[in-house]
């Protein structure tokens, strides 16, 4: 078992990451739980993994209550935060009780916002059941519902008292879905570690295609990544955790444009824009051409768009950096945007003109 700990004082835990965990959870969670009862959320398409969890959890003594919400992004909203609320409380659920969130970032950072209000805070575990889950969203504690302004706009820090990662789960997976979730783990690539990017390089088709030790390996990487960033800056405060944006302001305004269905998901949004934020550096004279194109290759070579043309986006340089003004960053009326000045070289750059970026845009293929 790989076990990476993100040390935030008295709010740390750890990422414990094993094959065939799930089917272990139970003793790993019984220590937390006590003599109490778990409530595990979890979404319909999930009953296999719930029945092992399950099982799990009855092995080692701990009573679990399963509440099935539906699948997808909808379930992110006010009218099922106030639903899941009661239900908690209906079922007793108190202050040093547990909540496992067992599904993708929809769960997670539904449960966890629930969590974090209930009684002004109670426990959660969270046991991710996507790959963009497991690498992201189920560490450091962000957690939010959609509001009708935009996604995300409600939520709270809110940190889990554990997370459980079983790799195995990720064979029920739709490519689709694996794919985008990758477009994350290529992400702590670009950041701050061009040895890693260039492991994604050799090794990123293997992992979709299903090799477990490389799967292994870039959770695990992913993860301890996710970890040391979210230790150094928790609240993205001082900049250093607005690091793990990268792609997400030009691919906020990608999900925007397709009304964030299906057309586009997360994960490919942000592969688009992480392809525009390094052509856009290069366009600027921050970066090498040869860099902004590597990354561009790879990310087509597994699948994922690597710009407006492969996203579909038809769209002019204007309408997209509109659609960026109402990102939750904006601040002072700019917007700060994750840039790079090569692969594993991204910083956060507050002085970007809005107009040069849509500039940039109108001249990129359709
Ligand atoms: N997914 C970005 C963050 O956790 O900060």
């Amino acid at each position: 078992m790989t076990v990476i700990p993100v040390s935030l004082g008295d709010r740390s835990y750890d990422v414990r990451i094993a094959p065939g965990l799930l089917a272990r959870a139970g003793d790993l969670i019984a220590p937390l739980a006590g003599k109490r009862p778990v409530a595990i959320v979890t979404d319909s398409n999930l009953g296999p993994h719930l029945a092992t969890l399950r099982a799990s959890l009855a092995q080692s003594g701990v009573a679990a209550e399963p509440i099935i919400l539906p699948p997808g992004e909808a379930s992110k909203s006010w009218s099922m935060l106030e639903q899941l609320t009661d239900t908690l409380l209906s079922l007793g659920v108190e202050r040093d009780d547990h909540v496992i969130a067992l599904g993708g970032g929809v769960i997670g950072d539904l449960v966890g916002f629930v969590t974090a209000i209930l009684k002004r805070g109670c426990n959660f575990i969270q046991v991710p059941t996507t790959l963009l889950a497991q690498v992201d969203s189920s560490v450091g504690g962000k957690t939010a519902i959609n509001a009708r302004a935009g996604k995300n706009l409600v939520g709270a820090f809110h940190q889990p008292a554990l997370v459980l990662i079983d790799p195995d789960v990720l064979a029920t997976l739709p490519p689709r879905e694996l794919r985008a979730g990758y477009a994350e783990v290529v992400k702590y690539g670009l950041i701050d570690d061009a040895g890693f990017f260039a492991w994604c390089e050799a090794q990123g088709a293997a992992l979709l295609a299903g090799d477990a030790s490389a799967r292994a390996t870039a959770i695990a990487h992913s993860v301890a990544a996710k970890a040391r960033i979210v230790g150094a800056d928790e609240r993205e405060t001082t900049g250093t955790r607005a690091l793990l944006n990268l792609g997400h302001t030009f691919g906020h305004a990608l999900e925007a444009e397709t009304g964030f269905t299906d057309r586009l998901l997360h994960g490919e949004a942000v592969a688009a824009g992480m392809a525009l934020a390094f052509a856009f550096s290069a366009d600027q004279g921050l970066c090498a051409d040869e860099d902004a194109a590597r990354v561009a290759a790879h990310l087509s070579a597994v699948g994922l768009p690597d710009g407006l043309a492969a996203a579909g986006i038809t769209a002019s340089g204007e309408a997209l950096v509109a659609h960026m003004r109402h990102d939750k960053k904006m601040a002072g009326g700019t917007l700060p945007f994750l840039l790079a000045r090569g692969i594993g070289r991204t910083y956060l750059d507050k002085t970007v003109d809005l107009a040069a970026v849509a500039d940039f845009l109108n001249r990129q293929p359709r």
